[in-house]
């Protein structure tokens, strides 16, 4: 409401407005002032945030032990190019984020933390302890090299019901991990999680691997099931595997309000240093943005 207020223009003085007839006047006076796509004049585009995720700056911190690199420096450093957020996930066998970490990230960073973990009650109560801005619920399975699906919300509803309603009990915003599948959006919408972060993996790889076909019907799925989200009243996020060219492709779907990116830009880093791959991942996104007929706007 607040946009369209900011894009109608006054009268001139001395001018009445005849023939109001509300919201579809309001409307169509919103389209005539803002230029739109004839898609992204249904639903302009939100604010597009950047969570960036540090997880790997502490991979490479624990290869040889001790403290260095350190992922809060990071993540400050992340913040200062212009990451809206942090993300960094505690996992079961504390490969990369140790216990600690969480606790100075949540102290030092003064931005949301956005902590990603799996649903145990041993997470469960260090995420109630630390008092991150969000919870997103991701599967973990020990052997895997990174999160490789999304969370099963159809097969493990009866379990995640009383855990998200634990979080949201502790002021926790909890996003749920999950393929952009119909039956899992919409459980996840009964489960009234706030925000599902679509799976944007198996997209990503078939980009980089360029198996055309492939990407194409995944991004068919993630395009559906952002729609989808969007219309069931769940905020969308998404993640995995992003680079500049996918961020930029996915910041055009005017339904996503976060990306949350890590493992190309610490690597990326290595090459430019963190703060030229924040402001060029930023730049890709509002130049995604762009293409959805709304301007990006970095925060929220
Ligand atoms: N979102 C979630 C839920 C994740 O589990 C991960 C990986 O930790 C990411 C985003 C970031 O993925 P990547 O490191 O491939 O950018």
């Amino acid at each position: 409401m607040l946009r369209i207020a900011k894009a109608i223009r006054p009268l001139p003085a001395g001018e009445r407005c005849t023939e109001f007839r509300g919201w579809p006047d309001l409307v169509k006076i919103y389209d005539a002032q803002v230029s739109l796509t004839p898609e992204s004049a249904a639903m302009p585009a939100l604010p597009l945030r950047l969570g960036v995720n540090v997880d790997h700056v502490a991979t490479l911190r624990n290869a040889r032990g001790g403290e260095r690199p350190d992922p809060v420096r990071a993540a400050l450093l992340a913040i200062e190019a212009g990451a809206d957020g942090i993300t960094a996930h505690l996992r079961e066998d504390r490969r990369h984020i140790r216990d600690a970490d969480m606790a100075r990230l949540k102290a030092e960073i003064g931005r949301p933390l956005n902590f990603e973990m799996a649903a145990t009650d041993d997470m469960l109560r260090i995420s109630l302890a630390t008092k991150p801005h969000a919870v997103c619920l991701v599967p973990e399975r020990r052997e895997e090299l990174t999160t490789e699906g999304g969370l099963d919300v159809v097969g493990q509803h009866n379990a995640l019901a009383p855990f998200i309603a634990k979080l949201g009990d502790g002021g926790i915003r909890v996003s749920l991990f999950i393929a952009a599948d119909p039956r899992q959006i919409e459980m996840a919408a009964k489960l009234r999680a706030p925000v599902v972060e679509l799976h944007t993996g198996a997209w990503c790889d078939a980009v980089v691997d360029g198996h055309a076909e492939k990407a194409e019907a995944e991004w068919q799925r993630i395009v559906a099931g952002a729609r989808l989200a969007k219309a069931a009243g769940l905020e969308v996020h998404a993640g995995h595997g992003l680079d500049y060219a996918t961020a930029e492709t996915i910041s055009a779907r005017p339904e996503i309000a976060e990306l949350n990116i890590g493992y190309f830009m610490i690597g990326e880093a290595i090459f430019v240093g963190l703060a030229e791959t924040v402001r060029a991942m930023r730049a890709a996104m509002d130049r995604g943005r762009g293409k959805s007929g709304s301007k990006a706007g970095s925060k929220s």
